[in-house]
């Protein structure tokens, strides 16, 4: 009885695709699945971190290659996804991870800053999903896109309109995904987190502590983590094993869902 239950969230023999991988929510995400036994595939435009994050799930017993990827570039994400089935024959799990969130009030943000966040966070995810579908099919039951959105689209912040408007995308998106693979049994959901320690939210950290006259952050997280009800931020960890949830075969009648994974800090925004 006790196995049975523990194969329900087994992954060995998947090969998943992590895109974003290298540092913060995606290497969390990355050494999460490996643990369950999946092999990943880390895919990140940081060639020395990618490395890095693969050779550290490798070192811990796992499985996992590194593939540099700009989700900016259509041929890369193409190859992406031809080197992944020819190196392991099946790709089952997509996670749509890698984003980037520049902030600029909507007056003063320029077109280019639109367009690379749009480019990256949405047309990226897009065109790998897209890539990814036939290979997805093929997996039936197996298969699982996952995205990463965020809680911004429940409330969203000063200077995130381009981000904002990303992830509210994503999230649509997803919701057609979801309709049109669920005659493979495939399935397709968000997970969306709430405040979380990585390098990128470092500089948005940094920037508030600034703003502030601080010379560190440990004030403006202090402060914020009181709004959270479970009492601090996130780390990558937290993410990672809510994506694994998902993509065990635990979850395989979950789909079309955003999950929110914020110690609470919906209720309270
Ligand atoms: N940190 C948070 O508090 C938070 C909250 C809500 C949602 N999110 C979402 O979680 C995801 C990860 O965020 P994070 O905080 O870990 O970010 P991060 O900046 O710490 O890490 C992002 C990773 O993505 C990679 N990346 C960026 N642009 C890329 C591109 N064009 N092609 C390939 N890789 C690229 C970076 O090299 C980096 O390794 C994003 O989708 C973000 O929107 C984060």
């Amino acid at each position: 009885m006790h196995n049975k239950a523990l194969t329900m969230f087994d992954l060995t023999g998947r090969t998943a695709i992590v895109t974003g991988g290298a540092k913060g929510i995606g290497k969390g995400i990355a050494a999460n699945l490996a643990l369950a036994g999946a092999t990943v595939v880390v895919a990140d435009r940081d060639t020395e971190e990618n490395i890095a994050c693969a050779q550290q799930i490798t070192n811990a017993g796992g499985k996992s290659t590194a593939i540099t990827c700009d989700m900016s570039s259509e041929t890369e994400i193409t190859a992406l996804v031809e080197s992944t089935i020819s190196s392991f024959g099946h790709l089952d799990i997509l996670v749509n991870n890698a984003a980037i969130y520049p902030m600029s009030p909507i007056a003063d943000m320029a077109t280019d800053m639109w367009d690379e966040v749009i480019r990256i966070n949405l047309r990226g995810a897009f065109l790998l999903t897209r890539a990814a579908i036939p290979a997805l099919k093929r997996s039936g039951a197996n298969g699982r896109l996952i995205n990463i959105s965020s809680i911004d689209t429940w409330k969203s912040y000063i200077g995130m309109g381009h981000y904002d408007a990303s992830k509210g995308g994503i999230e649509a998106f997803t919701r057609s995904c979801a309709l049109e693979l669920a005659e493979f049994g495939v399935t397709a959901n968000v997970i969306a987190p709430g405040a979380v320690k990585t390098p990128g939210s470092k500089t948005v950290r940094n920037n508030l502590a600034r703003e502030r006259g601080e010379s560190n952050t440990d004030a403006v997280d202090a402060d914020f983590a009181t709004r959270i009800p479970l009492g601090r931020w996130a780390d990558a960890d937290d993410i990672g094993q809510a994506t694994l949830l998902l993509a065990t075969p635990a979850a395989h009648y979950i789909t079309g869902q955003t999950i929110y994974v914020d110690g609470g800090l919906k209720l309270t925004m």
